[in-house]
């Protein structure tokens, strides 16, 4: 039995297509060739293998390759509340810490990662039970915020008691190392590395003794993992103070006119960009982060549109630098993400525009959803493509399974239409018709199909669909979780390969389909 942790950490290239067969164990090879060779069974072939990666990077592994799939996910509601209540002893706190994080949507759907409630734990127990109270926080860009300063401190409370600072203030000292550990998290996030070794540090100007003093005190931030064949793997937490930090440094950049490194991420030309606006740099960034295939900038661009209010940045003082973030500015900043115009982008980075404007506390794209949503006449409401998101999310996240998603029913634009395709991860019956999908909408629905068991009927007539139908037909085939029953093609043009899978998945022991509309 082989069991290979973490692919998604993985910095060797799987090429499954590369035909070099090795199948004799004392034939000198690459690791990565000789890692294809053993998951497709050509090397060792009765050799058990076991793979655990994140979701994202799964799919590098081909279906054919796969006996099982098991999914590991995070709490769910009730397992979410009985982590509050076992962290603290006192019931009085884990119950405002709970009925808290009901106030707050984003919080809630986030604890489902126990890093996360971890993370709010620290930070709400810390903000409970010293006078400095406030506010608690209430998006992420808060929340994260706090931790930073949180676990700041403690490191100074533990090594500096000599020093007295005042305890809301970053010294320059720290300043200077969190800007460094920023351009490690952005640098590597913009790779998607979330492992990094020496060599990586010191590119960064972290030189390891400083980063070994880190590691002792800033255990809770940053970490050294392990050390495989005599080398230190370091990594943050998790991914997502990792994206934090790359953010506040990409922050930093923008406003202290780094425009090279601002060039670098965003394209283009170095004098434009030395003088650009706020609400610019923000469209850019968002605009850069649409365009990613498997969505790893998402969490980093919503916490830049986060650290962009000025309520925010008096947290993280002297840390991210002053621009003109005036009211003006940042109502520009909303109006651009509600117009953004996906065009062939994928329905689920678009959520991402929704979930930006929650992080600049400008909650009316979600009351108007909610009304829209109680209402009764739901068909004649005019929606525009960032209330299909919002409802697209919304359904998607939602605890009721609908019963049917019709897009012909809403009363949008075709962009908006395709943008409500995440919703089929959460309802029976889909009907998808005429709405001219791309391949890239169709790898969602691929993908609903693969994880929706509720799903039982998919009509996707008259559109075309090409070589995103053979995928998704093997999904229908080979996903032990789909249970659908009919599909719909009529009007659809099918090749004969089509053909030639739609009748193996009609005969295949294990699919469920039994209708056929064509
Ligand atoms: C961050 O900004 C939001 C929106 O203005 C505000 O509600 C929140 O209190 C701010 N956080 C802090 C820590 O000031
Ligand atoms: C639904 O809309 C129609 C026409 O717009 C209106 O006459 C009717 O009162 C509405 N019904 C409800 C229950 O809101
Ligand atoms: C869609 O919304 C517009 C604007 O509110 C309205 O004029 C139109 O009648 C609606 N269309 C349908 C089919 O309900």
């Amino acid at each position: 039995l082989f069991i290979f942790d973490g692919l998604d950490e993985s910095r060797l290239s799987l090429d499954f297509s590369n035909s070099e067969v090795v199948s004799d164990v004392t034939q000198k090879s690459s690791v990565g060739v000789l890692l294809t060779n053993l998951i497709k069974g050509k090397l060792l072939p009765s050799a058990l293998i076991w793979i655990t990666t994140r979701p994202a990077a799964a799919n590098q592994i081909p279906p054919s390759c796969v006996d099982r799939v098991t999914e590991v996910r995070g709490f769910t509601d009730p397992q979410k509340e009985e982590y509050f209540r076992r962290r603290f002893s006192d019931e009085e706190q884990s119950s405002t810490i709970i009925s808290h994080i009901k106030t707050s949507r984003s919080l809630h759907i986030m604890c489902h990662i126990p890093v996360f409630c971890w993370i709010t734990a620290t930070v709400l127990d810390r903000m409970l039970t010293t006078d400095q109270r406030g506010e608690l926080p209430k998006t992420l860009t808060d929340m994260y915020s706090h931790f930073l300063l949180v676990q700041t401190k403690r490191k100074k409370n533990k090594y500096d008691e000599g020093h007295e600072t005042s305890p809301q203030e970053l010294t320059k000292a720290d300043r200077n190392l969190l800007l460094k550990l920023g351009r490690l998290a952005f640098e590597q996030l913009e790779k998607g590395h979330i492992m990094f070794y020496q060599e990586d540090l010191e590119q960064c100007g972290l030189d390891v003794t400083e980063a070994s003093v880190l590691s002792g005190v800033c255990t809770e931030i940053f970490k050294r993992e392990s050390v495989i064949f005599q080398k230190s793997v370091y990594s943050f937490v998790h991914l997502s103070v990792q994206e934090f930090l790359a953010a506040v440094y990409m922050y930093h950049c923008y406003t202290s006119r780094k425009t090279k490194v601002v060039e670098d991420f965003l394209g283009g030309d170095y004098s434009y960009y030395s003088y650009s606006s706020l609400d610019d740099f923000l469209k850019r960034a968002m605009e850069k982060s649409l365009s990613s295939k498997n969505g790893h900038l998402d969490l980093f661009v919503r916490f830049l549109h986060g650290l962009s209010l000025e309520s925010n940045q008096s947290l993280l003082g002297g840390l991210l630098g002053q621009t003109d973030n005036s009211p003006k500015t940042i109502q520009r900043v909303i109006n651009n993400l509600k117009k953004m115009n996906s065009g062939d982008i994928s329905p689920d980075r678009s959520i991402n525009i929704f979930h930006c404007l929650m992080e600049m506390n400008d909650r009316s794209v979600h009351q108007e959803i909610q009304e829209f949503l109680k209402s009764e006449n739901r068909s004649k409401k005019k929606l525009s493509e960032i209330h299909c998101s919002a409802l697209a999310y919304m359904l998607q996240m939602s605890e009721e399974v609908l019963d049917e998603l019709d897009l012909e029913k809403y009363n949008t634009s075709e962009q908006g239409r395709l943008r409500l395709i995440p919703a089929v991860r959460n309802c029976r019956k889909a009907r998808l018709t005429a709405v001219r999908l791309s391949d890239t909408d169709c790898e969602v629905v691929t993908s609903a199909v693969k994880s929706n068991p509720h799903l039982t009927e998919l009509h996707l007539d008259l559109n075309i669909l090409s070589d995103s139908l053979e995928k998704l037909l093997s999904a229908v085939q080979e996903s032990p979780n789909c249970k659908l029953k009919t599909l719909g093609l009529i009007g659809c043009e099918l090749s004969e390969t089509h053909c030639e899978v739609l009748a193996s998945a009609l005969k295949s022991n294990p699919s469920h389909l039994t209708f056929l509309l064509v």
